[in-house]
């Protein structure tokens, strides 16, 4: 399936800008990382930097802060020493902070499709590329145009950063299987009686609705590998929602409590965005083979979810990827 802008199945609203930021803290949590970027990448030397699909631009945002790129005016002359350059660029600008806080961070803002060309000066020039969050953006034509074009932007041997989840939910139950099982069982998930069912039926059902990859972190080393970038590093990480973040911890051991709440609103959030979206298409079912059709049949089953979250809790798949540009 080609990819095209309207693709995208996530609002575009206030509320999306609300779970971005507040997901950002999130991730870094279950990362466990300090530092946005990798721990193999020098911020000596100033590199150059880009956030690709950067939404709330939260992880430029980040590195602006470390690196303390700040502008210091003599006069009307800029004579702040640079410490790195960043750039940040999104399909759709909306969520992006206003241009003067940029511009005050010395970050370059601009409108970018990844699937398309980016400008010709820019290519070979970039030591590290940041990408989050596409899962329900790209099909696996775009991805393949994405990761070319990601390759494309950097130096030989610059680093591509890539976050990514699978959507699918599992349960402490019926946990995620490890990386080297095969691909997850998407009818399985979505056709059953359970509150679990229909989340996955509004989450799963969404991504193959629109040709997106439900395996996505299984696939990623592969398709990194077919647009000449070797993977250096792969952490699966365990993403638990509600209560179960008091059960689990990061990926260097970060205790999660804190985000019982914001995984849960998080969860609500994105829920409410992906069916609206296709109850407007005519194709939300939940559980899969049932068909809903009205606002009030819908407010009915995300009811049931969000009870459902509440009680049990969930769990998730995330992959972060580095990968070198050969
Ligand atoms: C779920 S958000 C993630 C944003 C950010 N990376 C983060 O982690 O907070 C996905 C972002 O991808 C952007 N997007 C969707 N399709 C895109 C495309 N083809 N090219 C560039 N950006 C795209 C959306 O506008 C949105 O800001």
């Amino acid at each position: 399936m080609s990819n095209t802008p309207s693709a995208y199945a996530l609002p575009q609203d206030y509320k999306e800008q609300g779970r971005l930021s507040q997901q950002y803290t999130w991730m870094k949590a279950l990362c466990g990382s300090q530092s946005p970027v990798p721990d193999r990448f020098s911020l000596d030397g100033s590199p150059k930097i880009i956030d690709i699909a950067a939404g709330t631009c939260s992880w430029i945002l980040d590195v602006a802060n470390v690196v303390k790129n700040k502008p210091h005016v003599d006069g009307t002359q800029d004579i702040g020493e640079q410490r790195a350059h960043l750039f940040a660029c999104d399909i759709d600008m909306s969520k992006c902070p206003p241009r003067s806080v940029m511009e005050d961070l010395r970050i370059k803002l601009f409108s970018q499709d990844v699937t398309k060309p980016f400008p010709a000066e820019m290519e070979g020039t970039f030591d590290l590329v940041h990408m989050t969050l596409l899962v329900f953006a790209l099909t696996t034509d775009g991805w393949k145009a994405a990761l070319e074009n990601c390759r494309k932007l950097l130096k030989p041997g610059g680093l591509l950063m890539l976050t990514e989840v699978d959507p699918i939910i599992y349960s402490s139950h019926k946990p995620p299987p490890p990386s080297e099982a095969p691909e997850h069982d998407p009818v399985n998930a979505m056709a059953g009686p359970t509150w679990r069912h229909k989340h996955n039926s509004i989450y799963t059902g969404a991504a193959l609705r629109n040709g997106f990859i439900v395996g996505l972190t299984h696939r990623l080393p592969k398709m990194l590998q077919a647009a000449s970038f070797s993977v250096l590093e792969f952490d699966r990480i365990t993403v638990p929602v509600g209560k179960l973040c008091h059960e689990y911890r990061g990926f260097r051991g970060d205790s999660l409590a804190e985000f019982e709440n914001i995984s849960l609103e998080n969860t609500d959030i994105m829920l409410d965005g992906l069916s609206r979206g296709m109850l407007k298409k005519n194709i939300l079912e939940a559980p899969l083979g049932n068909l809903i059709s009205t606002e009030e049949e819908m407010k009915q089953v995300l009811g049931e979810i969000y009870v459902g979250t509440r009680d049990e809790g969930s769990l998730g798949i995330m992959g972060v990827f580095v990968a070198r540009a050969e």
